[in-house]
């Protein structure tokens, strides 16, 4: 192992739940067409939770499928990072109830909120660790149950979000040529404006107002954010390419935040790739904010898309404004 360590994915999964809302269901909730949400977006569906299932649910069952994958015992791991926002409760932090669900006994664990950039942060805080040497096994969970802040009323926002989670193992790289080579992360506060659930917090704590004037929902500037991801996205994987002295014909394949399709085509006319280097899994899911990456990754590993030694990219961005990048050298 080299000094200081370099830390690796081992382990991948997620967890979907099983309720589909369809585009033809939206369109007897709103005035809106699947004609429409298909060609904006590129989303055909998404999945939802049980009303009896939170974000410790959903998390909980991703992280199993990824200690699993990862041959890593729950009383191993070190930390447990939850990146939502959806959190079960304000407070305590959802990571904590996926501690105790899973008999993680040895580990301590805090939540992060970086909205849809939360599972990148969360991947460069697990990386910060292990190099460190403060930590050995991270587990990094991403969960969301956005149906619960989503306003179905609202056709410019609802169209876009689902439910579901995903998790990864992050451990010392055993071959030091795999692992994270290159991240890099920013946020903008200025953009808030852009994306936010105003209610609920200590500036407007919950009353009869707050939910009179349903702020406890999602509130979005699309066409703000849209021109936002256009502008950030390549600039992100130009920038870490330079930085780690690659060109994007090294990348076998890059794992976005799963915001929009016509996005994610600007990108790669932009960076003169054909589209399908892109991973796109939002015409199944939507957009599942934190969760969004790990589901990705654990559809491209189980459809053995990735080998040893490929090049994968992760790019998040969203609510704060936030946004990050990170490159991988696959392998353990
Ligand atoms: N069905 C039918 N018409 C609609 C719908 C709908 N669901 N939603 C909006 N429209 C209408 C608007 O009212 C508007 O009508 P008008 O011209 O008469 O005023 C028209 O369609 C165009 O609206 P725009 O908002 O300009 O549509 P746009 O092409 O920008 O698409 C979208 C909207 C899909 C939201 C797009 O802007 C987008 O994807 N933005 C990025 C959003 C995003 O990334 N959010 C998440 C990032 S952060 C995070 O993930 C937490």
């Amino acid at each position: 192992m080299t000094f200081p360590p370099r830390a690796t994915i081992t382990g991948t999964g997620s967890h979907l739940p099983e309720e589909v809302l369809t585009n033809a269901r939206l369109e007897q909730m709103v005035d809106t067409s699947d004609e429409w949400i298909l060609s904006r977006t590129g989303i055909r569906e998404r999945r939802i939770a049980a009303s009896d299932e939170a974000a410790s649910d959903l998390g909980t069952r991703a992280a199993c499928h990824a200690l699993e994958a990862a041959g890593v015992d729950s009383r191993d791991v070190d930390v447990i990072i939850c990146a939502t926002i959806t959190p079960d409760m304000p407070s305590p932090a959802t990571a904590c109830f996926i501690q105790h669900k899973l008999g993680a006994d040895r580990a301590w664990a805090f939540d992060i909120s970086a909205a849809c950039s939360g599972f990148v942060y969360g991947m460069e805080i697990a990386r910060s660790m292990i190099a460190a040497g403060s930590a050995r096994r991270v587990l990094l969970i991403g969960t969301e149950v956005l149906s619960r802040i989503v306003d179905y009323r609202d056709r410019s926002t609802c169209i876009l979000f689902g439910d579901g989670a995903g998790a990864v193992v992050m451990e010392p790289a055993r071959d030091p040529r795999y692992g994270v080579l290159a991240s890099r992360m920013y946020a903008d506060g200025s953009g808030w404006e852009m994306i936010n659930v105003p209610g609920g917090g200590s500036r407007t704590p919950a009353s009869e107002r707050s939910v009179r004037e349903r702020m406890h929902f999602f509130r979005m500037q699309g066409r703000n954010l849209f021109k936002f991801v256009v502008r950030v996205m390549p600039d992100m994987v130009r920038e870490l390419l330079a930085e780690s002295d690659r060109s994007i014909d090294d990348i076998r394949i890059i794992i976005p935040h799963q915001v929009n399709y016509r996005i994610f085509k600007a990108a790669a006319e932009r960076l003169g790739i054909p589209t399908d280097r892109i991973f796109m899994n939002l015409d199944r899911v939507g957009n599942t904010t934190a969760a969004s990456v790990p589901i990705a990754l654990d559809e491209v590993v189980r459809d053995r898309r990735l080998d040893p030694g490929d090049f994968v990219l992760f790019l998040g961005f969203g609510a704060g404004l936030t946004w990050g990048s990170m490159l991988v050298r696959w392998g353990r």
